[in-house]
């Protein structure tokens, strides 16, 4: 069975930034690409860096310890030294919350 939590709201993370928030016990960091809204595990499979704390290019995060770089979209892991995905999350947009579906 699916669970929604509320974790954020959209006026909280302008586009270009990004937010980390804890949800049932995972830490998942929240991106908003040109107003479209991605959720990714935020601890980098590498060395557990905070992946809402990289920089962002095309829907894919640098992160910010030893430049790792994940998909946005679907959390694989695009270069070295990161050689494990992150989860990717679902998001829905109510009004101004950002939810997680899990
Ligand atoms: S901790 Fe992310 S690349 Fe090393």
């Amino acid at each position: 069975m699916t669970k929604e939590f509320e974790v954020a709201k959209v006026s909280e993370i302008p586009p270009g930034s990004a937010k980390q928030v804890e949800v049932d016990g995972e830490t998942i960091a929240i991106f908003n690409v040109s107003g479209q809204f991605y959720a990714i595990s935020d601890t980098c499979t590498h060395a557990q860096a905070s992946l809402s704390e990289g920089e962002v290019e095309d829907l894919v995060v640098t992160c910010p310890w030893h430049g790792a770089k994940f998909d946005l979209k679907t959390g694989k892991n695009l270069c070295m030294p990161a050689v494990e995905p992150v989860q990717a999350y679902h998001l829905k947009i109510e009004d101004d919350a950002i939810k997680i579906v899990m």
